[in-house]
């Protein structure tokens, strides 16, 4: 395929061009059992004067209908010779075999493979006939409102590649169409040091964080990024699909906490006495209420736990940052055979033990 010359465009469009008043006046094309939104499928008819034509289909080139039509006349092509997909991997094995080796194939593809391309010419490269993500849109509008309507976006989605940054359109090894493991997919992108957030915030190196700690938080140990992020976008702090504060301190609300909690027991930070909740707790001091549960400046998760992956035990972070700047203070925390203890940190050395003392 080439980009059209203007000279090219211009001549198909002549020839085509009473072709398309014809085809327009027909009904539209629609096909039934073509998937979600099908009936607003842009017409395949080639493309005439004054539509946008950026790419032609090298068959269609020729001129000569008869590669795909009945006959070669091109005011009269008549219909195709054969079902559309048999006659589009008559020229391209290569996506036909793709489509048979590959466990997920996607629907639209195995239909019809012209939902998506058209035959002839098009607006957009590989012969889309829509814009890329438009035409995915078009048939996945939860995807299109997950992307649209989210306060934080994730720049793969809309950059690029877009879509295809993460999908293959026609078929995948993986679920969900996916490119690779989500897990590989994901640090293909957050495996180097200078990603930036939108506000230009410097994020982690995932890959390196997993590869220094070998302390794994349960889901990120069976690679499941999916568990906490949304990948089209979120209305959440960093693509999270609940709560979860975004600064170090926070007044304490369970609903803030919302994503731990879907995993784990509001309690271990409810109750101010307990001998069963956690583990954290001096006697029935529960220590995980004395550092979060508080009106004003509670201090979140983060300000002892890693999200990821750790050094220390129980995902105990190696240090805070301190004062203004955020200078790293090391937490010196070490298990004890019934306890713990901290020392020299956020204050004096204290240890903790689960012992309840009479
Ligand atoms: C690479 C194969 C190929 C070539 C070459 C080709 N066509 Fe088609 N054409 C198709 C396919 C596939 C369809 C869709 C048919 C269907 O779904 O039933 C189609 C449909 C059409 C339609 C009907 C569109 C509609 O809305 O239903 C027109 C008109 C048409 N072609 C004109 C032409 C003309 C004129 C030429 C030669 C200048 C040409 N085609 C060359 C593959 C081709
Ligand atoms: C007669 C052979 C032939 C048939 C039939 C045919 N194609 Fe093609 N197609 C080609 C050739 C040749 C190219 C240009 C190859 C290239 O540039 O690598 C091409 C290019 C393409 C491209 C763009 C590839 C790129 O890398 O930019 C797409 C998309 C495509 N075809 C889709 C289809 C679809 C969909 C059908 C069935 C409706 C179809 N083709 C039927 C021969 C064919
Ligand atoms: C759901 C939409 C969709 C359907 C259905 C679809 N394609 Fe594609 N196709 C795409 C997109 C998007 C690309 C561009 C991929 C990219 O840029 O990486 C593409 C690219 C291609 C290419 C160019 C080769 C390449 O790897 O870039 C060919 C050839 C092609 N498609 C053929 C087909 C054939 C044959 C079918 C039917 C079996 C089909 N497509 C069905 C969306 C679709
Ligand atoms: C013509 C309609 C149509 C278009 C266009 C379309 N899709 Fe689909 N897609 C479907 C249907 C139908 C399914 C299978 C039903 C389902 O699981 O929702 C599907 C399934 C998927 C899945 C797998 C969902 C799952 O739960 O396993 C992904 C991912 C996907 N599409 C991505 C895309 C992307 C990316 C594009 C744009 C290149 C696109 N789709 C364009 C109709 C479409
Ligand atoms: C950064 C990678 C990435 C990009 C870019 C991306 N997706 Fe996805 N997509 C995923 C992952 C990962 C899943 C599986 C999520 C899960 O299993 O919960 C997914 C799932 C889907 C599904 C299945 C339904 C769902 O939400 O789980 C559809 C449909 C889909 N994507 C469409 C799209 C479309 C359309 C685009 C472009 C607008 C796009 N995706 C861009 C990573 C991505
Ligand atoms: C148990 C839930 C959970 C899982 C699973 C998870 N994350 Fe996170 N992720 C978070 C939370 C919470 C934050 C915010 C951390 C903070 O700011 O303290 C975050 C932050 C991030 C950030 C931004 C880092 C920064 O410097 O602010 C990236 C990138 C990220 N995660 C990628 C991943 C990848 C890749 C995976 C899979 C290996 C993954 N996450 C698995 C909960 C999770
Ligand atoms: C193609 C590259 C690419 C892939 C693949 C990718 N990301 Fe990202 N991600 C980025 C870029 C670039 C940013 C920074 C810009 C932005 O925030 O949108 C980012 C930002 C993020 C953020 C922080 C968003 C914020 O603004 O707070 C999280 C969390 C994240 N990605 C998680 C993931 C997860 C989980 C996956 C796998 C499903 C993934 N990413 C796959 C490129 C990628
Ligand atoms: C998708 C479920 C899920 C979410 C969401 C989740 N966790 Fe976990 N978490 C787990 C699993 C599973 C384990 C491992 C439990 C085990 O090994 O007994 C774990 C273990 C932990 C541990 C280590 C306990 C130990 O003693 O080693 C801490 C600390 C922790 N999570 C904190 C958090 C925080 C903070 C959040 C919110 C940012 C959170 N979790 C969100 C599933 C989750
Ligand atoms: C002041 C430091 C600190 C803060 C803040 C903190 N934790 Fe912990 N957490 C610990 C310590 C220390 C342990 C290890 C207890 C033991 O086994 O000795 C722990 C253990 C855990 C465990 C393992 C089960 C248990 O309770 O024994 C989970 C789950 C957990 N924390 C979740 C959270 C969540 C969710 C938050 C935020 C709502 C949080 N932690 C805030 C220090 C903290």
């Amino acid at each position: 395929m080439a980009r059209t010359s203007p000279n090219r465009a211009v001549l198909c469009a002549t020839v085509i061009s009473a072709l398309f008043l014809l085809g327009a006046a027909k009904a539209p094309r629609g096909k039934p059992d073509a998937g979600p939104a099908a009936a607003s499928a842009p017409s395949v008819a080639p493309l005439g004067p004054g539509q946008n034509i950026g790419w032609a289909h090298a068959p269609f080139q020729s001129e000569n209908c008869a590669i795909c039509h009945e006959r070669k006349d091109p005011k009269n092509p008549g219909k195709i010779t054969m079902p559309v997909n048999e006659l589009c991997y008559s020229c391209h094995e290569e996506i036909q075999d793709l489509m048979q080796r590959r466990p997920h194939s996607h629907e639209p593809a195995r239909k019809d493979c012209t939902l998506c391309h058209n035959p002839h010419n098009a607006p957009e490269r590989k012969l889309l006939v829509q814009e890329l993500t438009a035409l995915c849109f078009r048939c996945h509008p939860q995807t299109q409102r997950d992307v649209l309507g989210a306060k934080v976006s994730h720049m793969p989605v809309t950059d690029g590649d877009k879509c295809m940054n993460c999908h293959n359109p026609h078929a995948a090894s993986v679920e969900r169409l996916l490119r690779r493991m989500p897990y590989d997919l994901c640090v293909t992108c957050h495996g180097i040091d200078d990603v930036r957030d939108s506000r230009g915030v410097k994020l982690a190196n995932i890959k390196q964080v997993l590869e220094e700690g070998p302390v794994k938080h349960g889901p990120v140990a069976s690679k499941d990024c999916s568990a906490c992020h949304a990948p089209h976008g979120s209305p959440n702090f960093r693509l999270l699909f609940d709560a979860y504060p975004a600064e170090f301190y926070a007044a304490y609300d369970p609903e803030n906490y919302a994503l731990c909690f879907g995993c784990h027991k509001s309690e271990l930070v409810r109750d101010e006495q307990t001998t069963t909740l956690t583990k954290f707790r001096n006697g029935s001091r529960n220590l995980h209420f004395v550092h979060v549960n508080k009106a004003e400046r509670g201090r979140t998760c983060r300000a002892c736990h890693e999200t990821h992956a750790s050094r220390q035990p129980h995902m105990i972070r190696d240090t805070v940052p301190y004062g203004p700047r955020g200078w790293p203070l090391d937490i010196n925390f070490r298990p004890l055979p019934d306890g713990g203890e901290c020392a020299r940190t956020c204050h004096a050395s204290r240890t903790y033990s689960t012992r309840v003392v009479r």
